[in-house]
């Protein structure tokens, strides 16, 4: 099946307040036309795999461009994100609205819990349990309680690294129970719950030089790996592993924290419904 993103187009983007690390001294110096260039050739090869929908870009919303950040969708049901800061909160009713006229479940959080979707919420393909980063854009209080509206449990990761401050920008669950993932984005007890659920050998640990280009924040087409840049070591790991990896760099986005990933959004992943993990073969095989 084709899986289904949404984007933005990058009409409005731009590094206008300071919200994360990266962000700092890059006020006003976004290459607004090399922005456009980036996203255009990453669409169009993302194009080539998924059906990419598009929600309307809006003037006062400079990051609306990184639609992750919108909630996160699973089984039919969407869970609409609460911004941390109140520069990118004016965005949370335009999200509300496109996901209004194709999702019949909408969740929405109490007032005063903070949730950024996609961006601290990952779903580990071919299990039922969904990633979830916290600590500094999203509360633990989120966690739980989206647990209980979509039934599905929640492996709370705490955050510890300013400069990989949503769990995209440091972590990319794989299918057949791999992962690729920063381990110094993680404190002790967070590493321990990875490593309980992904073997020794389906662990793929960056290096802080792809780490710091956000070589986790890849987007996924099935065995596809859209990233902003990988060292020729990681590239070759992936490829042994059954990956392509297509570059596309989006540097220029960058500058306000974000790369493939959070441009994106996952409507559907489209991943075979019946393809079990390995492990979960064997166990269901008749003895
Ligand atoms: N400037 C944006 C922010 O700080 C970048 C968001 C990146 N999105 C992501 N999913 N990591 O909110």
């Amino acid at each position: 099946m084709k899986p289904r993103m949404l984007m933005c187009a990058p009409d409005h983007f731009g590094v206008r307040y300071v919200i994360n690390p990266w962000m700092e001294d890059q006020i006003d110096h976004i290459n607004t036309d090399r922005a456009r260039a980036q996203w255009e050739a990453f669409y169009q090869a993302l194009s080539e795999q998924a059906e990419v929908h598009l929600i309307e870009p809006r003037r006062e919303s400079p990051d609306m461009v990184f639609t992750a950040n919108a909630g996160l969708l699973v089984d039919g049901i969407f869970v609409l994100s609460r911004f941390r800061h109140k520069e990118r909160q004016g965005e949370e009713p335009f999200f509300l609205k496109w996901f209004q006229q194709y999702e019949s479940e909408i969740v929405k959080l109490a007032d005063g819990i903070a949730f950024e979707g996609e961006g601290d919420a990952l779903p580990q393909p071919g299990q039922d349990w969904i990633w979830a980063g916290w600590g500094f854009r999203t509360d633990l209080a989120s966690q739980r309680f989206i647990e209980q509206k979509v039934g599905r449990p929640m492996v709370s990761l705490h955050l510890v690294d300013p400069r990989f401050y949503h769990l995209d920008t440091c972590f990319c669950p794989l299918p057949n129970d791999r992962a690729m993932y920063f381990p110094e984005a993680f404190d002790a007890d967070s590493l321990r719950q990875i490593e309980a659920r992904i073997a020794p050998e389906n662990r793929i640990a960056v290096s802080p030089e792809d780490a710091e280009h956000f070589a986790c924040n890849a987007a996924r087409v099935h065995n596809t790996l859209f990233m902003n840049h990988a060292t020729p070591a990681l590239r070759r790991r992936l490829n042994s592993l059954g990956f392509s990896v297509v570059i596309c760099p989006v540097d220029e986005f960058m500058k306000a924290g974000g790369a493939n990933k959070c441009l994106t959004l996952v409507l559907d992943a489209g991943d075979p419904a019946g393809a079990l993990p390995k492990n979960a073969e064997q166990a269901a095989s008749p003895r």
